[in-house]
């Protein structure tokens, strides 16, 4: 082909890529991408491009959208629903990640045995009135070349690092990662997990990340058991031996909110309590709520930070003190 035949044979092709695009673009949502499935009545994405073309149209065709993402890891309770409930309230379109994060796991922790249950987290998240589940395969998020770390240093050091010196660095590439797959207007986090929400808060501001974070309170169950995937793992006595600790940090608040603020008298007394019912302390502490520095004495708003393993089961729990019940 001559040099002038080549290059007309680009502009036709050329031509054509754009016809392509631009009918992708007009197709309307409910049939674009082919890439969405439905599960339990619930629509489902699995692959990231169709997720990114299928929230593409959707910015297109809705000029001022406000997306909303709330990424889990499955096995779905009342504290996640909570969360979607939010993202209703501040967003037209609501998406729910469903990802057990391998990167967030040591090799010896419960990456295998981690509950999943796509089919009823479908079933509950349609109930919710959620508009797309994104599910994508542990493959696609980390393909066999992946070499890129993300670390947020100082609120990343102490409490959930102590047992798990891994978990942040991989929750922080998972967020990162389904922040820009998605690039959501704002992104719903539980004060559940107290420490990642103020890592995710300070990655994303340190980064530049447009998506704003939100943080939704910590849900607990009627008998006060913070709610946790995990908490399907505890067998009836140890389920009851684990009440202490939220027992146990309800007495710490209400020991500060009536004047008391020595930390150490106050954390040793409600390690006590936790030891005596079987609990086996990884951290308690008191610390400044959002630069996560301990404290000495409770005189400004805190927040006492717990980890405490009932058998081989590890729980998380956290109370504000002196402070607003939530951020
Ligand atoms: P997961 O444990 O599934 O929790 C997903 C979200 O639900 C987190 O923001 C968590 O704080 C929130 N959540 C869990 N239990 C809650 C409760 N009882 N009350 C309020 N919110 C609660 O946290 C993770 O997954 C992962 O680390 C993730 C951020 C998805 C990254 O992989």
């Amino acid at each position: 082909m001559s040099a002038a035949g080549s290059a007309t044979a680009r502009a036709a092709a050329s031509a054509t890529a754009r016809a392509a695009v631009s009918a992708t673009a007009s197709r309307p949502i409910a049939q674009a991408p082919p890439a969405v499935a439905q599960l339990e009545g619930q629509a489902i994405v699995h692959d990231p491009g169709a997720l990114r073309a299928l929230v593409g149209s959707w910015r297109r065709e809705r000029p001022g959208l406000r997306i909303a993402l709330v990424p889990t890891m499955g096995a779905l309770h009342r504290g996640h629903l909570t969360l979607c409930a939010r993202a209703k309230e501040v967003a037209d379109v609501v998406l729910v990640s469903v990802f057990v994060n391998p990167a967030q796991f040591a090799p010896h922790e419960d990456l295998a045995s981690y509950p999943r249950t796509l089919a009823a987290d479908c079933r509950a998240l349609a109930a919710e009135g959620v508009d797309l589940v994104y599910a994508p395969n542990a493959v696609d998020m980390y393909p066999a070349d992946f070499q890129t770390t993300v670390a947020v240093t100082a609120l990343a050091r102490g409490y959930c690092s102590l047992s798990r010196p891994h978990f942040f660095g991989g929750v922080a590439i998972v967020v990162l990662k389904l922040l820009n797959q998605v690039m959501p207007d704002v992104a719903i986090f539980g004060e559940k997990d107290w420490q990642q929400l103020q890592i995710v808060r300070r990655m994303v501001r340190d980064l530049d990340h447009p998506t704003e974070i939100l943080g939704a309170p910590l849900v607990r169950d009627d008998d006060g058991l913070a709610l946790s995937s995990r908490n399907a793992y505890l067998d009836s006595t140890t389920r009851a031996n684990a009440l202490a600790l939220p027992r146990a940090l309800a007495r710490l608040q209400a020991q500060v909110a009536a004047g008391a603020t020595d930390c150490e008298a106050l954390v040793a007394e409600a390690s006590a309590a936790i030891q005596t019912s079987g609990g086996q302390i990884d951290y308690l502490a008191i610390a400044d709520p959002s630069t996560l520095q301990p404290l000495s004495r409770v005189d400004r708003p805190a927040r006492a930070l717990a980890a405490v393993f009932f058998g081989t089961t590890r729980l998380l729990d956290n109370v504000p003190l002196l402070g607003p019940a939530s951020t």
